[in-house]
């Protein structure tokens, strides 16, 4: 990993590599939902990246892979995808899902994306869904795509928009804090809606030699059967907030979760709940 790196940073970026590991059984378990509700999202970066046969495409922060299992499709039998994350329980799933398939031209590796233990120029695209905002230093992990890609390789990638645009995810963050059960989130620091203004994620990918990215807000919705199944969802898949919840005493924990039905009714539908979503896809080479 990063040489050199600072012991905060390093920590921080092990608890991180910890919460998404401890994620991967839900992600897996639940990996048709999460594509369905948003196939906008991952249908507009294969579409942008336009892998052709014979192409070598990596992955990056790839949970269970399916954008990159899709990506897997196109290249035919002489490309070859690399689907990589850092967190090795994202990676055997991954794994597991390709061979369920019977994908072979799908290659699988643990992989920091903020020090890529790879050669320059290697790939014709790199494709990442709801990874960069994550990372502890997004601009050390765009500068090494730009390192991985050859000259001319594409990048498609997807950031979460705004709190506001995304009431799935935002709404319990406000609910902790107000009750005094977590600290008012840093706003400088790595986390799902970290990379939402379009104007720093244009300057951080053109600051490490990419074009002007295209950006295109995508919206997607997140659909939950019943409260039973969101509050699964906040409680088993939603990354740095699932540990926070967990770690409530019995009584806090049903408090929240009053306070988190309460605050969704606007999203009711029928028996269950109909969240608005959406993404910042971009597009660069
Ligand atoms: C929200 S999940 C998205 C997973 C997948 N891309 C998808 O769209 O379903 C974020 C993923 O980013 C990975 N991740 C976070 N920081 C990373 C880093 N520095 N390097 C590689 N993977 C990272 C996590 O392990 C996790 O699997």
């Amino acid at each position: 990993m990063t040489a050199g790196q600072p012991a905060a940073v390093a920590a921080r970026r092990e608890q991180s590599r910890a919460v998404w590991d401890a994620m991967a059984a839900g992600w897996e378990a639940h990996r048709n939902a999460i594509w369905d509700d948003s196939r906008s999202v991952g249908e507009w970066l294969i579409e942008r990246l336009d892998p052709r046969p014979g192409d070598t495409v990596l992955e990056l922060a790839a949970g269970v892979g399916d954008t990159g299992l899709a990506a897997a499709r196109l290249v035919g039998n002489e490309g070859c995808v690399l689907i990589t994350d850092f967190a090795p329980e994202m990676v055997a799933a991954a794994r597991r899902r390709a061979a369920e398939l019977g994908i072979a031209n799908a290659e699988f590796r643990v992989l920091d994306a903020e020090g890529m233990d790879l050669d320059a120029g290697s790939f014709d695209g790199v494709i990442c869904r709801w990874g960069y905002m994550l990372m502890v230093d997004p601009a050390a992990a765009f500068a090494e795509t730009r390192r991985v890609l050859r000259p001319g390789g594409r990048l498609a990638f997807s950031v979460w928009g705004t709190p506001a645009d995304n009431p799935w995810a935002s709404l319990v963050g406000p609910i902790l804090v107000a009750k005094g059960l977590m600290a008012p989130p840093d706003p400088t620091a790595p986390g799902i809606f970290a990379l939402a203004d379009a104007n720093r994620l244009r300057a951080l990918v053109t600051a490490v030699g990419f074009a002007d990215p295209e950006i295109e807000e995508v919206a997607t919705h997140r659909t939950f059967a019943d409260f039973d199944a969101y509050w699964r969802y906040l409680t088993e898949l939603a990354g740095a907030i699932t540990p926070v919840l967990r770690a409530l005493s019995p009584e806090d924990r049903a408090d929240v979760r009053d306070a988190v039905r309460t605050g969704s009714a606007p999203y009711a539908a029928g028996q269950g709940y109909d969240f608005p979503g959406r993404c910042l896809n971009a597009v660069t080479w």
